[in-house]
């Protein structure tokens, strides 16, 4: 079976084709700008031209940054505001003639690490979470997805953590490694405090550079990069899609049991 993944991130749109049972892209990724105002007309645009460079899939998993339930968009933090509570998986699969997963996108990016990367064979509650224009997370307790959990808009200080320790705000504040990654214990000490989880997996494209702040952690829990890196969210976002075309009776989109999503 190939799955085409989609990728709705804060500056592109990327896909590729996907073996699900492999984690494996089929091709190259192709990309296209996010449009600008990132509206739910222009979006669905960019993720069909995206699809349309590919052929022989089946199904497709799109990827969103927000709320994702049964299909729906149920919020917008860093997206137009026209994607509040719109049917996202209908207006995909109409628009593209064929079945259409959408799930949020660290839960995404965790299905895939849980899958084929750094959270795999890892029993227990694990944490993904991802650093780019806001705070993604996603929850797994042995291999097994508990979905938009929204832990990057825990308020830390009466602030909302993304608006703290996110890349964006690294980048748009100008600070220091080692300024950024106080914000960054915080906050992580904060989520330990609540969850004790075993393993916090580091996703967004700062992962690629967690040799800069990693050693400035002091915190509890084993913490490590994500390994898939900028795929993750594709290959997870096909891996749902996967699930999703089991059937009626599969798991939620993206709930991946540990010993399913080994491969044989
Ligand atoms: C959204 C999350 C999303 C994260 C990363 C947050 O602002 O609320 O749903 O996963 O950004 O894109």
């Amino acid at each position: 079976m190939t799955i085409l993944g989609i990728d709705i991130g804060g500056s592109g749109v990327k896909g590729a084709p996907v073996d699900p049972a492999g984690g494996d892209l089929l091709a190259e990724r192709f990309r296209v700008p996010t449009p600008q105002p990132a509206d739910v007309d222009s979006v669905v645009e960019a993720v069909a031209e995206v699809a349309a460079q590919f052929d022989g899939f089946d199904s497709i998993g799109v990827t969103f940054p927000g709320v994702v339930v049964d299909g729906v968009t149920r919020s917008a933090a860093n997206v137009d505001k026209s994607w509040l509570d719109a049917p996202a998986a209908r207006l995909f699969t109409e628009r593209l003639g064929k079945p259409v997963t959408v799930l949020n996108d660290a839960d995404a990016a965790g299905v895939a690490e849980v899958a084929f990367g750094a959270g795999r064979d890892q029993s227990g509650l694990i944490m993904m979470l991802t650093f780019g224009t806001g705070i993604g997370s996603a929850l797994f307790l042995d291999g097994v997805l508990l979905p938009n959990t929204e832990l990057g808009h825990l308020e830390i200080d009466g602030a909302d953590a993304e608006l703290l320790a996110s890349d964006r705000i690294r980048e748009t504040e100008d600070l220091t490694w080692e300024q950024w990654a106080v914000r960054v214990e915080r906050y992580l000490r904060h989520v330990e405090m609540l969850l004790s989880p075993r393993l916090f997996i580091v996703g967004g494209g700062v992962s690629k550079k967690s040799e800069k702040f990693f050693p400035l952690l002091d915190i509890r829990t084993p913490i490590v990069p994500a390994t898939l890196l900028n795929n993750a969210g594709i290959i997870g976002a096909a891996i749902a899609a996967g699930q999703a075309a089991a059937g009626p009776g599969a798991q939620h989109p993206g709930a991946i049991p540990v010993d399913a999503a080994a491969p044989a």
